[in-house]
């Protein structure tokens, strides 16, 4: 009995130690160690069994002990339980993106010249336009030679022209800053066979000095049509029914005779001022009438230079300033706000998104 009693007292020590140095370095390994000590088959179950067996005056001692045990196992599981649970909290935190924008987040605003390009899109896309875009950095070749500017036309000079590259052999293959949309007609034409119905927004570049009324960069959007029996009756229509939509039933076209080396005839469109209705006032210098395009019968020499045979085929083409629409809508008078990105002015077009 005596061995028996030293024996389970020095197990009861040992056990003890044990579990002071006990840890895990998850939840299943911690589940591990409570089935080994406090489970039905674990330690202190053996421990209780042993302990039936323990004379009356060693009882209250080993009982004690045994006791002591068991409290220490529960502690000891409990801290190990906590630290886990401190640590998978530390890992989230890490995984927290502190820099994050706060909720809610403020939405952006659409600028105002997205809105009108948008729209205008949207309404030739209606009539079966497609969209087309070419590059802003250009070659001569697209910009000015294959839309039948003569070599020494003055819109080709460094004046107008943002030069990137010149080749003093070749003008054609001086590369530019295009400084008009009707490059994107060239390059429609060169790789696509008529029927051709597209419209091509993009942003051209001028080299002007930066004021109210004029900027270095501004958006076009060109229009070309081109197809067996196209004629200027087309063109009107198709501008007319624009106008309507863009600026109201009631907006009146007039379209007078005008001049571009790339359409034959040539016309500059104006529609009836939407702010006098027609009357008068200094919007529209009294006239009654704003121009907003300019437009035209592709020249035959064009639909030449591009691979279209101009005895089949027939061509309209029109080009607006989407600054000047914005303009008219939203009665902005100073082009330079388009591009200051003041977020007074663009928050004015909230409403408007
Ligand atoms: N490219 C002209 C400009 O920048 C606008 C223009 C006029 C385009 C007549 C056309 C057109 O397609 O037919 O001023």
């Amino acid at each position: 009995m005596y061995i028996f009693i030293m024996t389970l007292k020095e197990n009861i020590q040992n056990l003890l130690q044990q579990v002071k140095e006990l840890s895990a370095n998850d939840e299943k390994e911690l589940e591990a160690l409570r089935i080994k000590y406090l489970s039905k088959k674990g330690v202190i179950t053996d421990l209780m069994k042993d302990f039936r067996n323990v004379s009356g005056d060693q009882k209250r001692e080993i009982g004690i002990s045994i006791n002591n045990l068991k409290t220490e196992v529960f502690n000891k599981i409990n801290e190990i339980r906590e630290k886990l649970q401190n640590k998978s909290q530390d890992e989230e935190k890490v995984s927290l993106d502190l820099t994050r924008t706060a909720y809610p987040i403020p939405l952006g605003t659409r600028h105002p010249l997205s809105l009108v390009k948008n729209e205008i899109i949207d309404i030739f896309t209606r009539l079966g336009f497609c969209l087309a875009d070419g590059p802003e950095v250009e070659d001569d070749l697209h910009v000015f030679t294959k839309m039948n500017f003569a070599a020494d036309h003055p819109a080709r000079d460094m004046q107008d022209t943002f030069f990137v590259e010149t080749n003093p052999n070749d003008v054609a293959k001086n590369i530019i800053l295009r400084s008009h949309t009707s490059s994107v007609q060239a390059r429609v034409m060169e790789t696509t066979q008529p029927p051709i119905r597209v419209i091509c927004p993009g942003r051209v570049y001028r080299n002007e000095t930066i004021t109210a009324r004029a900027h270095c960069f501004f958006h076009q959007i060109e229009g070309l049509y081109v197809d067996e029996q196209v004629s200027f009756t087309d063109l009107k229509q198709v501008l007319l029914l624009f106008a309507q939509e863009m600026f109201g039933k009631e907006t009146k076209i007039r379209l007078r005779p005008s001049y571009f080396p790339f359409t034959e005839p040539s016309a500059e469109m104006d529609i009836s001022c939407d702010i006098c209705g027609g009357k008068g006032c200094s919007f529209c210098k009294n006239t009654g009438w704003v121009e907003i395009l300019g437009c035209g019968m592709v020249h035959p020499n064009v639909l030449q230079a591009c691979g279209i045979d101009s005895n089949k085929y027939k061509g309209y083409a029109f080009g607006l300033g989407i600054e000047r629409i914005a303009n008219l809508k939203y009665k902005i008078s100073d082009l330079r706000l388009f591009s200051e990105n003041d977020k007074r002015f663009l928050d004015e077009f909230t409403s408007a998104n």
